[in-house]
């Protein structure tokens, strides 16, 4: 399957899928990457892999909406089976929601600590146990259908670093799992529930 990935930041998630992807039977390979921003590791990661890239920034245009529609033009350009947001600092708009099937990833058990400071939160809160989550995504914020889910431990010593690191280990195999599985053996949603494989037909 064709995986447009969108980052904004390091890029470690969409390196997962770049390395997983160079294996023919992995059933996915990455044909762009798009970001918010300039500048970027994984804008750098995308041209070493020598994988196409394309920037839409929010303060180029007039609108939120102009935005929304640019990103999805860029997106179907590629014509992707499945959109990966992996780090990508900005909610999706219905432009892009509605043409293709998006997959998230989030540094916390959904439904706690959604948002843009899920490790952050945790740590703040107390938790000993967090953990990543990859969903589809939807026009809420972290609000999707669960599709995967793993606990990580948080140790007395963790700094929000230190966590996040230690959640990203174990968030890259999910992502590289669930988006090889879901290019193979396709996937079906009924209200929130995710199904992988066993497609009828
Ligand atoms: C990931 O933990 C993702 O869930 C969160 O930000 C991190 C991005 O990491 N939104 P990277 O850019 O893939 O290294």
């Amino acid at each position: 399957g064709r995986l447009v990935v969108l980052v904004s930041g390091s890029g470690t998630n969409l390196q997962a899928l770049l390395d997983a992807s160079a294996d023919p039977a992995y059933g996915a390979r990455v044909v762009a990457v798009g970001a918010d921003r300039e500048g970027i590791e994984g804008l750098a990661r995308a041209t070493r892999a020598q994988v196409p890239t394309f920037v839409e920034k929010l303060g180029d245009h007039p609108t939120r909406a102009d935005w929304d529609a640019a990103v999805a033009a860029r997106i179907a350009a590629y014509e992707p089976d499945l959109v990966v947001s992996a780090g990508f600092m900005k909610i999706l708009g219905a432009p892009t929601l509605q043409a293709f099937p998006v997959l998230n990833t989030h540094p916390a058990l959904l439904p706690s600590f959604p948002g843009a400071h899920g490790v952050r939160d945790a740590l703040a809160h107390g938790v000993k146990v967090t953990g990543c989550t990859v969903m589809l995504a939807d026009e809420g914020i972290d609000t999707g259908p669960i599709v995967a889910q793993e606990a990580v431990p948080v140790l007395p010593d963790d700094d929000e670093a230190v966590l996040h690191e230690r959640i990203k280990t174990v968030e890259r195999r999910l992502l590289v799992e669930i988006v090889g599985r879901m290019a193979r053996e396709g996937w079906t949603v009924s209200g929130r529930t995710v199904r992988i494989g066993n497609q009828s037909g």
